[in-house]
């Protein structure tokens, strides 16, 4: 558990790396350790896009506006929250539990929740049945304690974001306790780097590119400043 701590409190976001390989066994061990994080219904509903031939590598850092982390790192991975994974993992899901022999019971309760959710998560032409649905919620409301689902479409991206980002978290803490250093990166076109992947406005939006390599023995990284913990904290 300290490995997991001292990885967490080591992690910077590191501006400037050195030439190095990144093996293909590591990046699986990063990578396997991004999508064991946790995330909504076990939706899983992201892609990452490991960039790590030059060629490839010098186009999307030139899209990330040319910053020092994405012309230096070994490896640029995009993350991409994807809407359009969710029946696709339903499957999955699906032939898994089957595989494993779960109980019939068990699957018929998971094909009534993943249809249930499907219904729900279904904006429909023009958002027209998440504006019905939105309307039915509101109303209920009213009188009963009831979570909001997503709805419209920018509700699928912001709640397929969460789940996207606390798999780029584990994937930075992991390759911080691998050995290698990363940085997190909003800086870059998204409309350019989206086509440049021949991605779908309609079901991808990319969260984030991450930066990853051995830092520079060069760069010489400025002291962590975090808001005093009182302030971030309320206890009740
Ligand atoms: C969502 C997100 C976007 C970021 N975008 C950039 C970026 O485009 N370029 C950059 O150099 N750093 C970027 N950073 C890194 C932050 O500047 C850095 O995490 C912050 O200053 C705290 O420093 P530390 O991570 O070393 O503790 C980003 C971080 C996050 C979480």
């Amino acid at each position: 558990m300290n490995d997991i701590l001292d990885a967490i409190f080591q992690r910077r976001a590191v501006k400037v790396f050195e030439p190095a390989e990144i093996s293909d066994v590591l990046r699986e061990k990063i990578l396997n350790a991004a999508r064991h994080a946790p995330s909504s219904f076990n939706g899983q509903p992201y892609r990452f896009y490991w960039v790590g031939s030059a060629a490839k590598k010098a186009a999307v850092a030139k899209l990330c506006m040319g910053q020092s982390p994405a012309e230096t790192a070994s490896a640029l991975v995009v993350v991409v929250a994807d809407i359009g994974s969710m029946a696709a993992t339903t499957r999955g899901q699906l032939e898994w539990m089957r595989a494993s022999n779960f109980s019939q019971e068990k699957i018929r309760d998971y094909e009534r929740t993943a249809k249930i959710g499907r219904i729900l998560f279904m904006p429909g032409p023009f958002g027209i049945f998440a504006a019905l649905k939105s309307a039915i919620f509101r109303l209920l409301n009213l009188w009963m304690t009831i979570g909001m689902p997503p709805l419209f479409r920018q509700d699928l991206f912001k709640w397929a974001t969460k789940s996207t980002s606390l798999a780029c978290q584990n994937l930075m803490i992991a390759a911080e306790a691998l050995g290698v250093n990363t940085c997190p990166m909003e800086g870059f076109d998204g409309r350019r780097l989206s086509q440049y992947l021949g991605l779908s406005h309609r079901y991808h939006e990319i969260v984030m590119v991450i930066a990853i390599g051995k830092k520079s023995h060069d760069y010489v990284q400025p002291p962590q400043w975090r808001r005093p913990l009182q302030t971030t904290v309320t206890v009740l």
